[in-house]
């Protein structure tokens, strides 16, 4: 007979059953949402705690973050009185609020690093990631040449990570190519790479305005099921020149993980705990089905126990006040 349960009798051995998947500043990004109107602050309704912020506003909300220990960030645009078209002018426009944050940023937070969200369906009228043809399809050549547009421009403006999270086909390395071709190598591209059609994607298009105008996006976006297809765009990428992959999102997706690890283990792995993972823990600890914290820890540490080098999640502020009063996580 094997008898488990000796091995966590006590605190002690328990502790040495319970390995240490280590939750530091260093494991976490944290998204923002940035207006175009640079004195505002606007709550996200379906994101209880999570505002939109103008840059103006930003600074009085990371300055006690850096404090405690910030490493990097996740830049999104969000546009509401600027027009949108077919194109998405405005994601790479000087209006861009990601455009003129960049610099201002890195002169408050040098030591934070700043990672850019690249995407069109913020700033297209249709809402979709890419850019379409007369029949409403996806016109994929004409897409990544637009995103490859947007994410140079983000790279002047002295963005230090380009996020890709359009999923067209081949953009990593058109993207690369720019950054080469531009002198601007040394900007990591940190790609979606398995971007499921996910309804835990809900409160982020209230949060970003970018919900699409019609259809879906299961054209470009993969089926939970797929773990055959996630394995693939994990090895294009990898063959595209990314320097650092993702899977999104998080917690319902731990097995893509898990194989994304094994298959690149030379690859940091980035995970996206997305803007319905939050809400759902958020929601259910103020309905006091748990609590907070246990719950946003259990959860942490299940994606660094899957495989996650860096947790890209909403709780960032939370959790670095938990690391600050050094209780364990
Ligand atoms: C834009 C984008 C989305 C998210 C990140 N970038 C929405 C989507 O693809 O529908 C979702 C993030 C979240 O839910 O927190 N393409």
């Amino acid at each position: 007979m094997h008898i488990l349960h000796s091995a966590i009798s006590n605190e002690v051995t328990r502790d040495w059953q319970d390995i240490n998947y280590q939750i530091t500043p260093k494991n976490l990004m944290y998204p923002i949402f940035l207006t175009e109107d640079e004195n505002e602050i606007e709550p996200i309704e379906a994101m209880p705690g999570i505002s939109r912020h103008g840059i103006n506003r930003l600074k009085e909300h990371l300055e006690p973050l850096a404090a405690k220990g910030l490493h990097s960030i996740l830049l999104f645009g969000v546009i509401t009185s600027l027009p949108k078209d077919n194109m998405g002018l405005h994601a790479d426009s000087p209006q861009n609020p990601v455009i003129n944050a960049i610099p201002i940023i890195r002169k408050w937070f040098p030591d934070v690093l700043i990672a850019c969200d690249v995407c069109l369906c913020p700033y297209t009228s249709h809402g979709h990631c890419g850019i379409l043809q007369s029949n409403g399809s996806i016109n994929n050549p004409a897409s990544i040449k637009r995103i490859a547009e947007v994410a140079l421009a983000y790279a002047k403006a002295g963005a230090h990570v380009v996020a890709p999270s359009d999923m067209m086909d081949g953009r990593i390395g058109v993207i690369k190519e720019e950054l080469i071709t531009n002198n601007l190598a040394h900007v990591a591209v940190l790609s979606y790479t398995a971007k499921f059609a996910s309804v835990f994607y809900g409160p982020f298009r209230d949060a970003a305005k970018s919900k699409p105008a019609f259809g879906d996006r299961k054209c470009y976006q993969l089926p939970s099921g797929a773990s055959g297809l996630a394995k693939r765009a994990a090895s294009r990428d990898v063959e595209e020149g990314a320097d650092m992959l993702m899977i999104k999102p998080a917690l319902a997706y731990l097995d893509i993980v898990r194989q994304t690890k094994d298959a690149h283990p030379e690859y940091p792995l980035f995970v996206y705990q997305v803007s319905g993972e939050y809400s759902m823990i958020y929601n259910a600890a103020r309905s006091g089905a748990f609590d907070l914290k246990a719950a946003v820890c259990e959860a942490l540490i299940s994606m660094r126990r899957a495989g996650a080098d860096v947790i890209i999640s909403y709780f960032t502020p939370v959790v670095l006040d938990w690391l600050c009063l050094r209780s364990k996580i």
